[in-house]
């Protein structure tokens, strides 16, 4: 049995910069690997077929309200009403959530925002065009998605800059040098607002609707009857978070990973033809999510001659999968030429992100408008200089992104 690996020896400072020689290690020496934390111990999973398998394996509960609450351990207190959503659901709760979802996420409607998303990224670039430079998180890859989400689903434009307050302290978490407590105070405080918030603008959707997926969902839901009210404020509230939080790190990393491969950079110039076989490559390369959100064992299973006992969080870790020598030729090689594989990082099985469309056809616009507006650019700071989230965050993504063109 592979004793517990403590997380500390794990998330050094190092693995914030660069996680995958960890992951090559754990792939090739633990595969399957006990993590021993102050919060909670958990198996992570970092070959492809193990990690492809686990996606969809009933035994593996997305369901966290269940008897272990393990929800507490994971989000803390203040975060039930806001992820008690499809997410955190196995069908047919799942099911019930996704499909009404699924149908204001119609193809139709998120092909018909392609003008408004180029609108949003040229403006955003005008902003700082002539400054010959520009903090690329906070000013492009931050901004784009927020923006899109927030008008699908209806947030008002004046409120527009608080909501991305509050989630940018979820997001950060761990980033400051508060003391622990106080950042869990914080990212609690951010919780209980959002909340508040989305609950109100749920209500005030319901007596004024309007042309937006807010709306729509409310529609759909009083035809159909099957979202309770709190079940909308906590979907709202999904869509809001995966909707801009993975796109705006992709939208860092895959900047970061083009800048410093100048040939893949070139070659992307020259060959625009390439933008979207490259963004699945970049994709692969260094995904925002890392790890797919917890899945919950509810019986003993085995993977890779472990067992992994009932009760036991397992996290599936998307980005050591998708750098799988077994499955992917000289993986840790960024090559916008590879023929597409099956990558996991928009996930895999009943949970498939649900707004594959979305982020594609964000990432296409951005990353090809970042290209033809701004000639000459690159990293105002060695990479080695760059700020990364703290290496324990669920998430991917850069801090800061300093860059001049
Ligand atoms: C689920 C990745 C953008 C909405 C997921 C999952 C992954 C993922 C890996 C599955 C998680 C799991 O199984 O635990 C990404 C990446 C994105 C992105 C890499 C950007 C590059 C978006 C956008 C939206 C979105 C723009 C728009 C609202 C969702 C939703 C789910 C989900 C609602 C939950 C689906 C379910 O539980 O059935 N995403 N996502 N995502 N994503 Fe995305």
């Amino acid at each position: 049995m592979t004793e517990p690996l403590p997380a500390a020896q794990l998330y050094t400072e190092q693995f914030a910069v660069d996680p995958y020689p960890s992951f090559a290690r754990l792939r090739a020496d633990a595969p399957v690997c006990p993590v021993s934390s102050p919060r909670f111990d958990s198996y992570l999973l970092t070959r492809f077929d193990d990690a492809r398998t686990a996606l969809t394996d009933p035994r593996l509960s997305k369901d966290l309200y269940g008897p272990g609450q393990h929800y507490l351990q994971i989000f803390g207190p203040n975060s039930e009403a806001l992820n008690r959503n499809m997410l955190n659901s196995d069908p047919p709760e799942h099911t019930r959530l996704r499909r009404l979802v699924s149908q204001a996420f119609a193809p139709r409607r998120i092909e018909a925002l392609r003008p408004r998303v180029r609108q949003i990224v040229d403006d955003l670039i005008d902003g700082f065009v002539a400054q010959g430079r520009a903090e690329l998180m906070h000013d492009f890859a931050i901004p784009l998605p927020m923006v899109v989400i927030c008008e699908l689903l209806g947030v008002p434009r004046a409120d527009q800059d608080r909501v991305l307050d509050w989630t940018q302290v979820i997001r950060t978490s761990g980033s400051s040098r508060r003391p622990p407590a106080q950042e869990r105070a914080a990212v609690g405080e951010a919780q209980v607002r959002l909340h508040h918030y989305l609950a109100e603008l749920v209500a005030a959707k319901r007596v004024a609707p309007d042309d937006d997926m807010i709306s729509a969902l409310i529609d759909a839901c009083d035809q159909e009857g099957s979202l309770s009210e709190a079940e909308l404020v906590t979907t709202t509230f999904l869509l809001l978070f995966a909707g801009h939080q993975t796109t705006a790190d992709f939208l860092g990393n895959a900047t970061v990973a083009l800048l410093t491969h100048p040939d893949q950079l070139d070659l992307l110039r020259d060959t625009p033809e390439l933008l979207p076989s490259a963004i699945e490559e970049l994709l692969r390369f260094d995904g925002p999510l890392p790890v797919a959100s917890p899945r919950v064992a509810t019986e003993d299973v085995e993977y890779g001659g472990v067992r992994i006992p009932a009760g036991s969080i397992v996290g599936v870790v998307l980005n050591a999968a998708n750098h799988d020598p077994t499955h992917f030729v000289d993986p840790d090689r960024l090559d916008l030429r590879r023929v597409r594989g099956p990558h996991l990082g928009f996930g895999h099985g009943v949970h498939y992100c649900l707004g594959v469309s979305l982020a594609r056809m964000e990432a296409q616009i951005g990353l090809a408008a970042l290209l033809r507006r701004l000639p000459g650019l690159r990293l105002a700071v060695p990479p080695a200089e760059l700020r990364w989230l703290p290496a324990a965050s669920p998430f991917r993504g850069l801090l800061e992104l300093p860059v001049r063109f």
